[in-house]
């Protein structure tokens, strides 16, 4: 079914297209067709076959492997990260196989290869595309090297709940900012044209709305209205399409009761029809089998015929594919026309990728691993994503000030790399120690703990003496990279081990406490923000973490993040995000009841009867957009052109910035606007674009955004995308719960 209206959109091109399509897609296209009709059904059957293998192969290649790419039964690999594997299992591929089919490569590049930028959610803390795109682009560059021609990143699953371990990887809670992102890390890694032989595909996962999983815990159900899905979960996936994304992973969760690998709605009506998808769509490990676990799949064959007539390209490691198609082709339960569209879109890429004309690494081409070039972007990104959270007036630290550098993450070469960081070498790696030492600060150093989750305090001792030999500590606190990532959920996101007592027996020193934390999420701080004076969230920097540390803190540079995650007080509040809705009863601090306030024998129904917990309220600790610079802005004469917007008309909104504090600094506006009343409830705000400022010392910026009735769209539960009439309010500030406010009539 799917083959014929696949045939007729191609006629369709060839014969009336009023927009004739490149020479080089219709080109493809021929070549693709042409290829097709050369291929044994196991040929194709093997295009569908994504091998893992260890990237510890060691000593000799497996003969059942190349025998295997011989018979063109495999089309791609994964993890295969040796040079000489590489180029003799292509080789074996180009010159041996039946129809000479190169395979494709695959590896997760995800925050860099060799030079190591910042954790995904570090890198939205930039709000900065530029500095994702480079994260990519210098990916690609490196890893191509090795014989990779396709990444599976960038993630792109909206994260609500700071207890789900992959919030590391994630782009945040807001579709918005990780639609912009989506879009840079796309170009970062396909480069300027797909064939040159440093751009590698990209791979948008995971689809869809893994990031909802109940709970936080890693791998759970996802349950939600499906204007829910469409108007949080969708937009980065759409973003990424629409900039070219080749490759959509899909996700190990359920939707609503159908898992991802077997979802027609998400693959076909949505990703293929609606979106208008052309890649190919590859299975994460093993999900087309783990459909029999959840209990969608009757067996290992039955999982193959639901993923195959979902028309899920490539299967990743289980091999439900290689084992049972062709008894479903033969017993009528598969089209052959099904497997031909599939295996069209993973020869379209191939061709793209120039793959076919030149399938092996050039011999000039050494990706410049850890060039100064690479590391310096990497130091940058750094420094663009680090919030600074709390400040009283610690920072930046003097140079000439004696430092007690504490903490069991001060200098951890492998940890600071953070999640899915396999290939960077922790040789390369400066730790804040190392970047203190090559600084020529004065330093006591004592680790305290050995690591994030040591429980013993016989290291406090020499910590505490540090401390007092020191003018200030600077503590490096927070999780091991094991921490966080794929199945490592937590349901206490506090600081591990003794930290908090650590940081608790520093502060009775008297000295003054800059806490820095490497962590993969944002991390429950409530019970000790106190006893330190500053608090830098720097979250898993990366390889030069410790030189963009030390700038930071010496003021060599200023902090340019902003949260990307709403920051909770407990883990208890989540999941918690700032785009909510207000409900009918919207808590508010007139009607809040603080729980020990409560008098014995209160009447039952008192106490507020607001949507908030007695114990902690209702607010975040940090709100989404929040960060701190080293200098203080005023907004000021916030004025909007046109208090009423008819359809294809356009608002100005523009406000005054101005510095107040004692030298330049960064100030990141954020406009956000709320759609008051709709035939769904809308959130109490939504992000709708942000600017970067560098403004001097007394310096006064007017910065403008304008607001089309593109921007006031959304999906009604018709999944109907609509702009309604009524009262928007806007608000433009500093982060998601400050600035200034006002509004216009939609007709
Ligand atoms: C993992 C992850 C996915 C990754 C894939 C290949 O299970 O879920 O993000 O790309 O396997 O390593």
């Amino acid at each position: 079914m799917r083959i014929s209206l696949f045939l007729c959109l191609v006629l369709f091109v060839f014969s009336c297209s009023k927009t004739p399509k490149s020479s080089s897609i219709v080109k493809n296209e021929e070549k693709v067709k042409a290829l097709i009709s050369k291929m044994s059904l196991e040929e194709k059957l093997g295009q569908l076959n994504l091998r893992g293998t260890s990237s510890r192969v060691k000593g000799e290649l497996p003969e059942e492997l190349k025998q295997a790419v011989r018979e063109g039964k495999i089309g791609a690999f994964l993890n295969v990260m040796n040079k000489d594997y590489v180029k003799e299992l292509q080789r074996i591929a180009t010159e041996e196989s039946p129809n000479k089919i190169p395979l494709i490569f695959s590896r997760d590049v995800i925050h860099g290869f060799k030079t190591i930028f910042p954790i995904p959610i570090g890198l939205a803390a930039s709000w900065d595309p530029e500095t994702a795109r480079q994260s990519a682009r210098i990916s690609a560059i490196e890893s191509s090297s090795y014989g990779v021609r396709w990444t599976f990143a960038p993630m792109l699953d909206i994260a609500r709940d700071s207890r789900w371990g992959r919030v590391a990887e994630s782009p945040g809670e807001d579709p918005y900012l990780a639609s912009e992102l989506a879009k840079a890390y796309i170009t970062g890694y396909q480069g300027d044209s797909l064939n040159n032989p440093t751009s590698i595909a990209a791979c948008a996962k995971h689809f869809l709305a893994y990031g909802a999983a109940i709970g936080g815990r890693d791998y759970n159900t996802a349950n939600m209205s499906e204007s829910l899905l469409r108007n949080i979960y969708l937009p980065p996936f759409e973003a990424a399409i629409n900039s070219g994304a080749q490759t959509v992973m899909t996700s190990f969760n359920e939707i609503n009761g159908v898992p991802a690998s077997g979802n027609k709605f998400i693959l076909n009506t949505i990703l293929r029809d609606e979106l208008n998808f052309n890649g190919f769509v590859v299975s994460d490990w093993d999900s087309i089998k783990e459909m029999i676990f959840h209990g969608y799949a009757q067996d290992l064959k039955h999982a193959g015929e639901l993923a195959i007539n979902a028309s899920l390209d490539m299967e990743m490691t289980s091999r439900s594919y290689e084992l049972y198609l062709k008894d479903l082709i033969e017993e009528g339960r598969v089209s052959l026309d099904q497997i031909n569209f599939l295996v069209s879109n993973i020869l379209r890429v191939k061709y793209k990728l120039g793959l076919f004309d030149n399938p092996f690494v050039p011999e000039n081409h050494d990706g410049n691993l850890y060039a100064k070039s690479h590391l310096e972007k990497a130091k940058n990104a750094a420094i663009n994503s680090s919030v600074l959270l709390k400040n009283e007036k610690i920072l930046p630290l003097n140079k000439s000030n004696t430092i007690a550098v504490i903490g069991p993450m001060s200098n951890q070469p492998h940890e600071q790399l953070g999640t899915w960081a396999f290939d960077g070498d922790k040789a390369h790696t400066v730790t804040p120690l190392k970047a203190f030492e090559d600084a020529g600060i004065k330093i006591n150093f004592a680790k305290g703990l050995d690591y994030s989750r040591d429980k013993s305090s016989q290291g406090f001792y020499n910590a505490v003496k540090a401390a007092n030999a020191s003018d200030v500590v600077v503590l490096f606190a927070g999780e091991e990279a094991i921490l966080s990532g794929e199945a490592h959920s937590r349901a206490t996101i506090n600081l591990p081990g003794a930290q908090e007592e650590l940081i608790k027996i520093l502060s009775e020193t008297g000295k003054p406490i800059v806490l820095v934390i490497m962590a993969g999420r944002p991390i429950t701080i409530t019970n000790i923000i106190d006893e330190v004076d500053a608090v830098l969230m720097a979250w898993h920097p990366g390889t030069m973490g410790g030189p963009a540390l030390h700038d930071m803190l010496f003021g060599d540079a200023e902090p340019g993040g902003r949260l990307p995650i709403t920051w909770p007080k407990i883990s208890g509040q989540l999941p918690l995000y700032y785009n909510h809705k207000t409900t009918g009863r919207p808590p508010s601090k007139e009607k809040y009841v603080q729980m020990d306030s409560i008098k014995i024998g209160a009447w039952q129904s008192s106490l507020g009867n607001q949507s908030h917990y007695l114990d902690v309220g209702y607010t975040p600790h940090f709100p989404f957009g929040y960060g701190l610079g080293y200098t203080t802005f005023e907004y000021s004469n916030l004025k909007i052109s046109n208090t009423v917007l008819e359809s294809n008309q356009l608002v100005k909104v523009s406000v005054d910035i101005e510095n107040t504090g004692e030298r330049k600094g960064k100030a990141l506006v954020q406009l956000y606007i709320q759609d008051v009343v709709g035939s769904i409830t809308r959130p109490v705000k939504e992000l709708k674009a942000f600017k970067s400022l560098s403004l001097k010392k007394g310096e006064t910026q007017n910065v403008s955004f304008e607001i089309s009735t593109e921007d006031l769209k959304f999906v009604n539960n018709d999944m109907k995308s609509v702009i309604e009439p009524g009262e928007f309010n806007v608000f433009v500030g500093p982060n998601s719960a400050e600035g200034l406010e006002t509004s216009f009539e939609y007709k």
